[in-house]
């Protein structure tokens, strides 16, 4: 399993996307699809993009009870993307049933990682609204560890958690790390960030990078800097 850049292309329809995607002539970029795009423009752009020859991460993070999410899974298999993904809150059993929904006939199947505690949520949410009380980052493996124990193959968290998550749940276990901006770029919204250089350090496996490349003046470059300082 080599290292990656995958790109975030936050869009909000097939048109954009794929012209998007135009720029890059031969170079064929892992794709994260996300909400925006997959509820704007259907499965069909799965599909398109995948045919086009990318790998592709369907970012839609489900979260329900486990029968649903078994389901809901066997539908996303047949999209045959590369890594597919669900909350870790979900729990051990709703994480089992996604695994074994995601598995086709053959035995194969993309791979699956977890969300732990989203970037978004800090500590006072963490126990004003969800009323835990643990400090941030023990939530943070706690829930790592449980996707390992369902079989999971690795989760989404922040680069500044990526060695950690190495330590508890050992070396394969997967880190997808967004938040990543270059050292002379905006941080946007994005509250704890690393460079590409930084995030290859900490041991990252693939970094997601969105508004870095999609909104520079030059995409393919960006692209190719963000290559070169994470693998090169
Ligand atoms: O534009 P930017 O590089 O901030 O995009 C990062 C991408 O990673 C976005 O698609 C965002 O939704 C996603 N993401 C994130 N933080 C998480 C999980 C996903 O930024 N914890």
């Amino acid at each position: 399993m080599g290292k990656d850049v995958i790109v975030a292309c936050d869009f909000p329809n097939a048109e954009q996307t794929l012209a998007f995607l135009d720029k890059f002539q031969g170079r064929k970029p892992f794709v994260k699809i996300g909400m925006e795009l997959f509820y704007g423009a259907g499965p069909d752009i799965v599909r398109q993009i995948k045919a086009r020859g990318h790998k592709i991460f369907l970012d839609l993070k489900l979260h329900d009870i486990p029968n649903t999410v078994k389901k809901a899974m066997m539908v996303l298999r047949d999209l045959d993307v590369d890594i597919c993904n669900l909350h870790a809150a979900g729990t051990i059993r709703m994480m089992e049933a996604a695994l074994e929904g995601l598995t086709r006939p053959d035995g194969s199947r993309p791979m699956l990682i977890a969300v732990t505690q989203l970037t978004s949520t800090d500590q006072e949410a963490l126990e004003k609204d969800l009323l835990i009380e643990r400090p941030i980052d023990e939530v943070v493996m706690h829930y790592a560890l449980n996707a390992r124990k369902a079989g999971l193959d690795g989760v989404v968290c922040s680069p500044l958690e990526a060695g950690k998550v190495h330590d508890v749940c050992g070396k394969d276990f997967l880190t997808v790390t967004p938040g990543v901006r270059f050292a002379d770029g905006d941080v946007g919204d994005q509250k704890r960030v690393m460079t590409p250089a930084e995030a290859k350090k900490v041991g990252s496996d693939y970094i997601v990078v969105g508004r870095p490349i999609t909104a520079a003046e030059d995409p393919v470059a960006a692209y190719e800097r963000c290559i070169a300082e994470f693998i090169g």
